[in-house]
């Protein structure tokens, strides 16, 4: 059975889902979800949800190595085999990366490699793009570049706003995500 800790920032709706489908003959456990901002949203749910939560407010380092150190005190304590990035908003030091390189997931709201970064939605309508969709990815040092796991596509609509593709994105994502990480604490490689 697979430990996972997941790093959030926000309403954690990704790690809702990952939680919600880690049960029965599933492969892996929530053992903790770890979060940058002390109000995110995702927290509560988590606590909601049973599972042990922890915050590193990265305003309380003086730098992003002091926030990194702290952020792998705490993870490690619960001896994680796979690390779930799901909504968080901090970009990792190389050093970090290549710690957990190749058991650090993250999902991404874009058909990668188009549209790393921000604002991927607002992207895709602007290009006229008639398909988006989102990856899920191995984390390397370079952002939103690793090897790719699994995607899902969803139709781009003409009259598409930022908030009804990121809407539609974000249903597929609450899919994939726990599907690829189900295969990837099964054979090691989700590939
Ligand atoms: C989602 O678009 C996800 O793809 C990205 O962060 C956004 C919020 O995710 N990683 P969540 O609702 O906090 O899981």
């Amino acid at each position: 059975m697979k430990r996972v800790v997941i790093l959030i920032s926000g309403g954690g709706s990704n790690m809702e889902a990952l939680i919600q489908s880690m049960n029965g003959d599933y492969p892996a456990r929530p053992v903790l979800v770890l979060s940058n901002e002390p109000h995110a949203g995702g927290l509560k749910k988590a606590e909601a949800a049973g599972v042990p939560t922890a915050v590193v407010n990265h305003r309380e380092y003086p730098d992003r190595p002091a926030f990194e150190a702290e952020l792998l005190s705490q993870m490690e304590a619960f001896r994680p085999d796979i690390i779930c990035l799901a909504g968080f908003m901090r970009v990792l030091t190389p050093d970090f990366v290549r710690r957990w390189e190749g058991r650090m997931l993250n999902i991404h709201p874009s058909l990668l490699p188009k549209y790393p970064g921000l604002r991927t939605h607002a992207r895709a309508i602007a290009a006229g793009d008639t398909m988006s969709g989102c990856t899920v990815h191995l984390v390397t040092a370079d952002l939103d570049a690793g090897p790719i796991l699994g995607q899902a596509k969803v139709p781009v609509f003409p009259n598409d706003t930022e908030a009804s593709l990121a809407q539609r994105v974000l249903a597929e994502e609450h899919r994939l995500y726990p599907s690829v990480l189900r295969r990837f604490a099964t054979d090691g490689n989700g590939l």
